[in-house]
């Protein structure tokens, strides 16, 4: 994946919620455009490959119970400094913290259930875009 490309999840709160056309809008409304887009739903062996960096920290079972509780929407997403402004787009980690106006603040439930996942770096991204898309699955 080139440096102006970032992965994000649509996670299952936000998916079971109804929320997965207005985040998608809010999305190519700030000027990312998709690049691959799928509909599946993880494992928690799945989600614990995913996640498997943040292993050792105290939410990591929370976490992939959660992001296995239901369907989740992958997209590989293009834009100039993508990372970053992604980033900005989804807000905090915890909505408590997130800025208004930002898709967490608005969509997210909770620091558990938060709605979206944001890659945070350019390599980061291309290895999270490899684990759901194959290059054939992928506009170039
Ligand atoms: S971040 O966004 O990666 O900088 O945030 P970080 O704090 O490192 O969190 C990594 C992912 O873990 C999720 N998270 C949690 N899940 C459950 N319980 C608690 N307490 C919790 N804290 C953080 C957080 O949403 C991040 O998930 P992703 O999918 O990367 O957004």
């Amino acid at each position: 994946m080139a440096n102006n490309r970032t992965f994000t999840m649509i996670k299952p709160d936000a998916f079971k919620d109804g929320h997965t056309g207005a985040i998608t809008k809010m999305i190519e409304d700030a000027g990312f455009s998709i690049k691959a887009m799928k509909l599946t739903q993880l494992t928690s062996e799945t989600a614990g490959e995913f996640y498997a960096v943040h292993r050792e920290r105290p939410f990591y079972n929370d976490l992939c119970a959660y992001m296995s509780s239901g369907p989740i929407v992958a997209m590989i997403l293009e834009k100039d400094n993508a990372v970053e402004d992604f980033r900005k787009l989804i807000g905090a980690t915890n909505p408590a913290d997130a800025a208004e106006g930002t898709i967490r603040k608005i969509f997210a439930r909770s620091l558990e259930s938060n709605a979206v996942h944001g890659s945070d770096s350019d390599e980061n991204a291309a290895i999270e875009g490899s684990f759901y898309f194959s290059d054939l699955e992928k506009i170039k």
